[in-house]
């Protein structure tokens, strides 16, 4: 079945938190920075997503989530490059991101581990950063050339 990767309507919150519950994923923040969301559609069936939080010149990807039955089939990958594609193309140069679980994911686009404390200042306020970091939990970098 075709897959489409699309911006989010304001239609789609319900069904990406549905996705991000059964991940176990942060829903703090979804709701206000959801103008920054992309999702993966097949058919009508939202079937992944991918979140943008900016804050200046800098920004936080976040919710990149794909349906257990979906996995596996080069969505993660697509919808990472299109939110990196659309933070580019927004004149963002720093791209901070929180995993437990997908750091060698996200290795695969140049992210690199970094210390939390060095994160950009202006990230510092978003809801996952003031949240985030348990022991598990990797921060990440992104510099855009
Ligand atoms: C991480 C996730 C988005 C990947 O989506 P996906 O559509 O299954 O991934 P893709 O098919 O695009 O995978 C591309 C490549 O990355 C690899 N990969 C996928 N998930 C990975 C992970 N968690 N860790 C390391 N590598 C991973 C795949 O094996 C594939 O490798 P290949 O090129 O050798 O075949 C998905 O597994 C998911 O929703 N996980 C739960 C939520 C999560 O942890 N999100 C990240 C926090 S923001």
């Amino acid at each position: 079945m075709e897959t489409a990767i699309s911006e989010a309507r304001p239609a789609d919150l319900q069904a990406v938190l549905a996705l991000l519950r059964d991940a176990d994923l942060p829903l703090e923040g979804v709701t206000e920075h959801f103008g920054q969301f992309l999702v993966a559609r097949a058919n009508e069936r939202v079937v992944g997503a991918a979140g943008l939080e900016l804050y200046g010149e800098a920004a936080l990807l976040r919710s990149v989530v794909v349906h257990a039955e979906w996995r596996g089939r080069r969505l993660g990958e697509r919808l990472t490059e299109a939110a990196l594609a659309r933070a580019r193309a927004k004149g963002i140069r720093e791209v901070y991101l929180f995993t437990k679980t997908a750091a060698d994911f996200f290795r695969r686009f140049g992210f690199q581990p970094i210390p939390r404390e060095a994160m950009n200042p202006a990230v510092k306020v978003s809801v996952q950063f003031q949240t985030c970091c348990t022991a598990n939990e990797v921060s990440m970098a992104l510099i855009l050339g």
